[in-house]
C-alpha cells in the first residue's frame, strides 16, 4: 500500500507479551491452515504501514523478553502503567487473559490513547462490556476486537456472494467451532452476523463440553430474521475446527480453517435441477485479517467511523454466548436482547503474570 509521505504514523504499544501478542505467529506460520500472515499483534504493527511497535509490557520477565527479542522492541515494562505514562503511545493492544479485560481496558482508555485493538472475547459478561463501552464512549476511544476473520479477506468475499444473491435467498448456516462457547465461540458468532448481515432474534441450545479442562461449548440454533438459521456445533470437544456450511435457494458455499472455499449454484437447466461447482472468485491481495483490522484501527481514528468487528460488535457476540448459557440453564428459547447482564462465563484461557 502507498500512503502519502504526510499520513502520520502511530505508535503501538502491547500490553500482556504472550501468545496472540506474538508467539501464535510461529504455530500459523507452520501449523496446517490457511491462515495468512501476520497473525500476530507485534506482526500487524511491523507490517502495517501506518504503525510502528514501539514497546512492551508483562509483568512476567521473561515473556517481555522473549517478545522484545523477537520483535526488536527494546521498550519494555513490567507495568503497563509506567509505559503509557513514559512512552508517547496512540495505539494499545490488550492481550492480557479475557478475565483482565475489563480494568485494563478501561484503566487504559482513561489514559488517553487513541485507540485500542482488544483481544476477544470482549469480557466474561454483559455488564463488564457494558462499562467497558462508556468508557470508551467516554474518552473517544476507537477500539477495534480481534475477530480477525471479520476483516479476512476470504470471509469478505463470501459476504459479497452472499449479498449478492450467490446462493440465492440465504436459508440456513451449518457452523462448527471448537475451544468453548467463549473462546472459539465470539469468532464464530462475530462471523455469523457479519454474513449474515443481521442481528439474531433468538438462541435455542446447550452447553457441552469438559468444565475444568477448557470452558464449555456451545450447540445448538442461533435464529436470525427472515428465516435465517444458524445451526451450531461448537462443542468444547468438537474435533473440526472452524468450518461453515452456508445454503440458500439456489447454491451452497463452504469454508473454514482447513477448507478450500467452496461455491455451488443450482444448476435449473436440465431436469432435476443439480448444484453444480462454480470457480470461487479471486479474494485476497495478501493482506491477512489482523494486519487489515489494525488499518481499519487507523482509518477509524482518523474517521471516528467504527472498525468492522467494534466494541458493540463484540458485546453482541459476547451476548450470543450468554444467551446459549441462558438457554442451557431454563430449557427454552432465549430472546434476544437478553435481560441478564450478570451472566459470567469464566474464560479459563491465558496465563496470568
Ligand atoms: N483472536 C484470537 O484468535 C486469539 C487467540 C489466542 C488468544 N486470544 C485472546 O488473547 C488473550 C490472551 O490470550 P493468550 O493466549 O495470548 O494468553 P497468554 O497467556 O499467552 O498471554 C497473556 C499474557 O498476559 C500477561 N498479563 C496478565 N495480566 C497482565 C497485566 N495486568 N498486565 C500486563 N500483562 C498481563 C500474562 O503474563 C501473559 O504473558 C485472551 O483474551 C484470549 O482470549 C485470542
Amino acid at each position: 500500500m502507498t500512503h502519502p509521505s504526510s499520513s502520520p504514523i502511530y505508535r503501538a504499544g502491547i500490553i500482556g507479551c504472550g501468545r496472540i501478542a506474538d508467539t501464535i505467529e510461529a504455530e500459523a506460520a507452520t501449523g496446517p491452515s490457511w491462515a495468512l500472515l501476520p497473525y500476530s499483534h507485534a506482526g500487524a504493527y511491523q507490517r502495517c504501514a501506518r504503525t510502528i511497535l514501539v514497546a512492551a509490557a508483562d509483568p512476567n520477565e521473561e515473556r517481555r523478553t522473549l517478545l522484545g527479542r523477537r520483535r526488536g522492541v527494546e521498550r519494555l515494562y513490567a507495568d503497563y502503567r509506567e509505559m503509557l505514562d513514559r512512552e508517547r503511545i496512540d495505539i494499545v493492544s490488550i492481550c492480557v487473559p479475557t478475565r483482565a479485560h475489563a480494568a485494563v481496558a478501561i484503566d487504559v482508555a482513561g489514559r488517553g490513547v487513541r485507540g485500542i485493538y482488544l483481544e476477544k472475547p470482549i469480557a466474561q459478561s454483559l455488564r463488564e462490556a457494558d462499562a467497558m463501552i462508556a468508557a470508551f464512549d467516554r474518552h473517544g476511544t476507537a477500539v477495534a476486537v480481534n475477530h480477525m476473520r471479520t476483516w479476512d479477506p476470504l470471509y469478505g468475499r463470501v459476504r459479497e456472494l452472499i449479498a449478492t444473491g450467490a446462493v440465492g435467498a440465504l436459508r440456513t448456516i451449518m457452523a462448527h467451532v471448537r475451544e468453548g462457547v467463549l473462546f472459539g465461540g465470539t469468532h464464530l458468532y462475530d462471523l455469523l452476523r457479519f454474513l449474515v448481515g443481521a442481528e439474531p432474534e433468538w438462541v435455542f441450545g446447550e452447553l457441552h463440553g469438559a468444565p475444568g479442562l477448557h470452558e464449555p461449548g456451545a450447540r445448538g440454533i442461533i435464529g436470525f430474521p427472515a428465516g435465517v438459521r444458524a445451526y451450531v456445533d461448537g462443542a468444547a470437544d468438537d474435533p473440526t475446527p472452524l468450518e461453515l456450511d452456508i445454503t440458500g435457494t439456489e447454491g451452497r458455499i463452504r469454508i473454514g480453517n482447513g477448507t478450500y472455499p467452496e461455491w455451488f449454484r443450482l444448476d435449473r437447466g436440465g431436469g432435476r435441477p443439480v448444484l453444480t461447482r462454480r470457480g470461487f472468485p479471486g479474494m485476497h491481495d495478501g493482506r491477512s485479517g489482523m494486519l487489515r483490522a489494525v488499518e481499519d484501527l487507523v482509518a477509524a481514528i482518523e474517521g471516528g467511523q467504527a472498525p468492522a468487528s467494534s466494541a458493540t460488535d463484540a458485546r453482541a457476540d459476547l451476548e450470543i454466548a450468554v444467551a446459549f448459557a441462558l438457554s442451557h440453564r431454563s430449557g427454552g428459547r432465549v430472546t434476544i436482547p437478553v435481560s441478564d447482564l450478570d451472566l459470567t462465563i469464566e474464560d479459563p484461557w491465558g496465563r496470568d503474570p
